[in-house]
């Protein structure tokens, strides 16, 4: 049996102590989420050596009820099955519980004997990763806590120095957003504080920059010269189920655009950044962003389409339109699909249009980059009857089915001259032969390693509520005129987000 705790395991016996303490420890990301991706980091020896987690929130419970509620999440959301009873023993001896209602000093008191316990049994000092996953009024409240029960402070040991990750939505707008940093750094540094986006955690993900970057071909073509236009689709086919309420202050361009598209904008974007280490790679992203055009108010309607689910299908089943969703204003003009045509004003991106779409109930789940290159100059085949080429598509598929592939032109067998369309294509599933691992397993266990590179900094952040902002003002403002189109359930969305791209490439989106 492997002993993740045991300090000869060689990934744990590299890093320090660790004590992980979960704020909204009884909510639904740490049971389908996190604690599930700390399981699976112990199942691969993962995590360093002592590692402890302390669960902490309002209510009323011992460590034996915390960990037979996290055994049963662990069960049902982990992506490895069945059940590992002896490392999940292992695991839940050194998992406990603090009741800490988040306003409460004595709560941060209790926490604090408790990481002192664990600091003497450890005979050293741990690494404390405190993770906010609770709403985001709380967060201001919490770090002022921690921070005042000396909890933030960096030891004499600077490898020690405490860390916050922070969930999303990191604010509401570009002001929210700054008003949250202002605040969080009134306890912290700069250094101390991990915004999450679980995009940048997903394998697919990381594997943009390893694939532009370590392979020679594609980086010359990288640019206005070749690349005819990017099309970026977070498509997903749930609708908004029970978070209607949540969602419908939010919307799809807050909820996906401002953090996860704009993140894979970013990556598919940059230029060669001067090494891997955090700040040089967020440089790059930052730059990115102070590159994307801002939308003018008289521009949105001409550069966006927004719309709202309708009653239609899901797998075969009738399933209702947004405005009947619980929690969802039967007037609500909260947008759940979104199409936008961005440009990059750089030397590299001139010209090159980017769109983005991100929509709930559509017809399938997929994730997914297209970069389609611009036509060869000459057509040679006129005479053979070939009125037209296909131009060559490189697709990022982000999720499911996670995998890469390149469209291109070849002749199909026979005397006469044809040409047709073919996929060249790798599959992560038959060249690995293995499943990637949850995005929050990576970004955990980065966190604990003091490795902020795929964690985004406040000026990205900012950035991107800068983008988004006007596009929300101008919705905001009946007199700008943009409509609220509607959409089935379980289609592709509306044909208006079709007629966008047709202005700018002559064309619908690139069927997925
Ligand atoms: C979250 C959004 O950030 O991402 C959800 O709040 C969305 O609304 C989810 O469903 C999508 O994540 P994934 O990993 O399933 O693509």
């Amino acid at each position: 049996m492997k002993n993740p705790f045991r300090s000869d395991s060689p990934a744990a016996a590299e890093s320090r102590p660790c004590v992980l303490v979960i704020f909204g420890a009884s909510g639904d990301l740490t049971h389908r989420k996190l604690v599930p991706a700390l399981y699976n980091l112990e199942l691969d020896g993962l995590l360093p050596a002592q590692f402890s987690l302390i669960g902490a929130a309002r209510r009323d419970f011992q460590d034996d009820t915390f960990r037979s509620g996290l055994e049963k999440s662990v069960a049902e959301h982990s992506r490895r099955s069945p059940l590992d009873r002896d490392v999940w023993q292992e695991f839940a001896a050194h998992s406990y519980y603090v009741k800490c209602p988040f306003d409460e000093p004595s709560g941060y008191q209790a926490l604090k004997e408790k990481l002192d316990e664990i600091d003497r049994n450890a005979g050293t000092c741990c690494i404390k990763v405190f993770y906010l996953a609770t709403a985001p009024e709380f967060f201001d409240n919490i770090a002022g806590h921690l921070a005042g029960t000396g909890l933030l402070d960096s030891s004499s040991d600077p490898q020690c120095k405490p860390r916050v990750i922070v969930e999303k939505p990191f604010g509401n707008d570009l002001s929210s957003a700054k008003s949250l940093n202002y605040a969080l750094l009134r306890h912290m540094t700069e250094d101390q504080i991990y915004r999450i986006d679980h995009y940048l955690g997903k394998e697919t993900v990381q594997n943009l920059s390893v694939f532009r970057f370590s392979n020679g071909i594609f980086e010359p073509l990288w640019n206005h010269q070749y690349i005819d236009h990017v099309e970026i689709s977070v498509c997903e086919s749930i609708g908004v189920g029970s978070r209607g309420g949540y969602f419908d202050t939010s919307g799809i361009l807050r909820d996906i655009v401002q953090n996860h598209a704009l993140q894979l904008l970013c990556l598919v974007a940059l230029e060669p950044p001067v090494s891997l280490d955090a700040d040089a790679v967020r440089d790059e992203k930052v730059k990115v962003l102070r590159s994307v055009r801002r939308i003018r108010m008289q521009n949105v309607a001409d550069r966006t389409v927004r719309a709202q689910y309708l009653a239609g299908s899901a797998a075969g089943e009738p399933v209702r339109g947004y405005l009947e969703e619980t929690g969802v204003p039967a007037a609500s003009k909260t947008e759940t699909y979104v199409a936008l045509a961005l440009a990059i004003d750089n030397w590299r991106w001139a010209g090159v249009p980017f769109f983005l779409r991100a929509g709930k109930r559509l017809a399938k789940r997929v994730t997914e980059i297209s970069v389609h290159f611009k036509n060869v100059p000459y057509l040679l085949f006129k005479k053979e009857d070939v009125p037209s080429l296909n131009p060559n598509i490189l697709s990022f598929q982000i999720q499911p089915d996670e995998g890469i592939s390149i469209r291109i032109s070849a002749k199909p067998p026979g005397p006469k001259v044809r040409v047709q369309p073919v996929n060249m294509d790798f599959r992560y599933g038959t060249s690995f032969g293995a499943e990637p691992p949850e995005a929050y397993e990576r970004l955990l266990l980065d966190c604990m390693r003091g490795d902020a590179t795929l964690f985004t900094r406040n000026d990205e952040i900012e950035q991107a509520w800068e983008i988004v902002d006007p596009v929300l003002e101008a919705w905001q403002d009946a007199s700008t005129g943009v409509p609220v189109y509607g959409y089935e359930a379980g289609s592709w969305g509306p044909v208006e987000a079709d007629q966008l791209l047709s202005k700018y490439i002559g064309k619908g989106w690139h069927r997925l």
